[in-house]
């Protein structure tokens, strides 16, 4: 069976250029980084936790080459002027403090940001968990906003045969 980051990973592939610039907005424990950080020119990560840091910097010492930033997604502007394609995967770091989860209106402000400076053919993939109370929360407030972008297209992607299983959006320009 496969899983829906197997899918939030594939919608990148597909349209990732060879010296794209490439933004984890949750960086967790690295995985996605990882998994982009050898196809892309540079890769930018976020996270509010240092034992993000840590822990990725553990899994992958080669990620010590990829700019990993101790701040909100939110202040996406305050480090890169435009990128080419990113991933949300939201929700808490699996191995750590569950009380710490990405919230409502950082998530809205920080995809708003991304957006602005989203170059042409670029993508954003965000994961969205509804099997906790907060991540219900931010299902409704992304679908919400989701509608009203003009720019965009969005679309959803979700596993039918997976009661309360993630689902993807994506945004592209
Ligand atoms: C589900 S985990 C990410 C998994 C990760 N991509 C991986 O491959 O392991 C979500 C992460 O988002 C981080 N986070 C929560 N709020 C954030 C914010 N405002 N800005 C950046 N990261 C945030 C959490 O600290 C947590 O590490």
């Amino acid at each position: 069976m496969k899983k829906i980051i197997h899918y939030a990973h594939l919608f990148i592939q597909q349209q990732l250029k060879n010296n794209a610039i490439f933004v984890d907005f949750t960086l967790g424990n690295g995985h996605d980084s990882a998994k982009f950080f050898h196809e892309v020119q540079s890769l930018y990560a976020f996270d509010i936790q240092e034992n993000a840091i840590k822990n990725t910097l553990h899994n992958y010492p080669f990620l010590c080459n990829a700019h990993l930033i101790l701040d909100s997604h939110e202040n996406i502007k305050r480090y890169i002027p435009n990128f080419d394609a990113g991933i949300f995967n939201l929700g808490y770091l699996p191995t750590g403090d569950k009380s710490i989860t990405t919230n409502v209106s950082s998530t809205i402000n920080a995809l708003n940001n991304a957006l602005d400076i989203l170059n042409p053919d670029g993508i954003i993939v965000v994961v969205v968990y509804i099997g906790h109370e907060n991540g219900k929360h931010e299902s409704e407030a992304l679908l919400e906003y989701s509608a009203t972008l003009k720019s965009v297209t969005v679309s959803k992607f979700e596993l039918l045969n997976r009661k309360n299983s993630p689902y993807i959006l994506v945004f592209q320009k």
